[in-house]
């Protein structure tokens, strides 16, 4: 984990309220894992004192390598992020966290995403390709339309997309998880060890992945959001419900940090 000084180059909105920051800096050897995240000291002064939390993704350009992020404006934040300008500075504090894993005997992987959910899964979904995983179906779920990202990019690598929008403008009119439970019933889903769902996305929308994949014997893996202080397993303020009880007292939960045992979850071992 370093704590680096990068530089913005680009930051734009792609879509509506949905931003595309670009950071150059030290990067050669910052090398993420796909679900693990950055935090990000929003300028120099203490206000924001707390870093904001990111997925990101590093390329390699000509001119050198340099980290991607997409964020939606939500709140002071990520407000001011949004008026950020090229030439800016922001701390940055990375890699963090525990990311997505498979195997070499991985066949199939079923991508579920709700909203920015898909930002985290966009770089799993490269490695998986890149490992030469031949069977990927990725489920997206959005608002609307404007708010579905990197569909053209997904089908240019030649994956199938499955669309899910609540107001009906692209593909399945409803909820992602709706549109992911018709596929398992259509295609009479049958677990093998080859098969796992990744997932991410609102808190009701993995729950539900989850209790899918429970009722289908699929692995899942699912990557949470909470509210984070300090990003490195000190302050305990992101911490959720673990399934799994203590030696001492069966009654009560174990707790997992998001940021230091997570982000990236068994299914199965949270307390939905
Ligand atoms: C591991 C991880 C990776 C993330 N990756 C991305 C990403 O790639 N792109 C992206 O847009 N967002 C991502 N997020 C969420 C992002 O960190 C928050 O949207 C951001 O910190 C909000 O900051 P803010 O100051 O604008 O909001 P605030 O002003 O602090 O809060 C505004 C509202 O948003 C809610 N909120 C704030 N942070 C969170 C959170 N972490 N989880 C749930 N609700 C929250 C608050 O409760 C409040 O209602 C990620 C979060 C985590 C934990
Ligand atoms: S954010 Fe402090 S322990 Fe996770």
């Amino acid at each position: 984990m370093k704590d680096s000084k990068t530089k913005i180059v680009f930051n734009q909105e792609v879509a509506p309220a949905c931003f595309r920051m670009v950071l150059s800096g030290p990067l050669d050897n910052f090398i993420i894992k796909p679900g693990q995240f950055i935090m990000l000291r929003l300028g120099m002064s203490y206000d924001p004192l707390l870093r904001r939390p990111f997925a990101t993704h590093r390329f390699k350009t000509p001119e050198g390598f340099f980290l991607e992020i997409f964020y939606r404006v939500i709140g002071y934040g990520t407000h001011i992020m949004s008026h950020m300008l090229p030439g800016a500075e922001l701390r940055l504090l990375g890699p963090l966290g525990k990311g997505f894993k498979f195997s070499d005997t991985l066949s199939t992987a079923l991508i579920v995403a709700g909203g920015m959910g898909i930002v985290p899964l966009r770089g799993l979904i490269y490695s998986l390709a890149k490992s030469g995983i031949k069977n990927i179906q990725i489920f997206v779920g959005a608002k609307s339309t404007s708010q579905l990202l990197f569909l053209t990019e997904f089908q240019r690598m030649d994956i199938p997309v499955h669309c899910a929008t609540e107001d009906g403008s692209s593909g399945y009119n409803g909820l992602v998880t709706e549109l992911f439970h018709r596929f398992l019933d259509n295609h009479a889903f049958k677990a093998d060890n080859h098969t796992v769902c990744f997932a991410c996305g609102p808190r009701p929308m993995l729950a539900e992945t989850a209790r899918l994949s429970f009722i289908y014997q699929l692995p899942c893996q699912v990557s949470l959001e909470s509210r984070m202080a300090c990003g490195i397993g000190v302050c305990l303020g992101c911490a959720v419900k673990l399934k799994q009880q203590t030696h001492h007292d069966q009654d009560q939960k174990k707790y997992g940090r998001v940021c230091l045992e997570g982000p990236v979850f068994d299914a199965q071992e949270i307390q939905w």
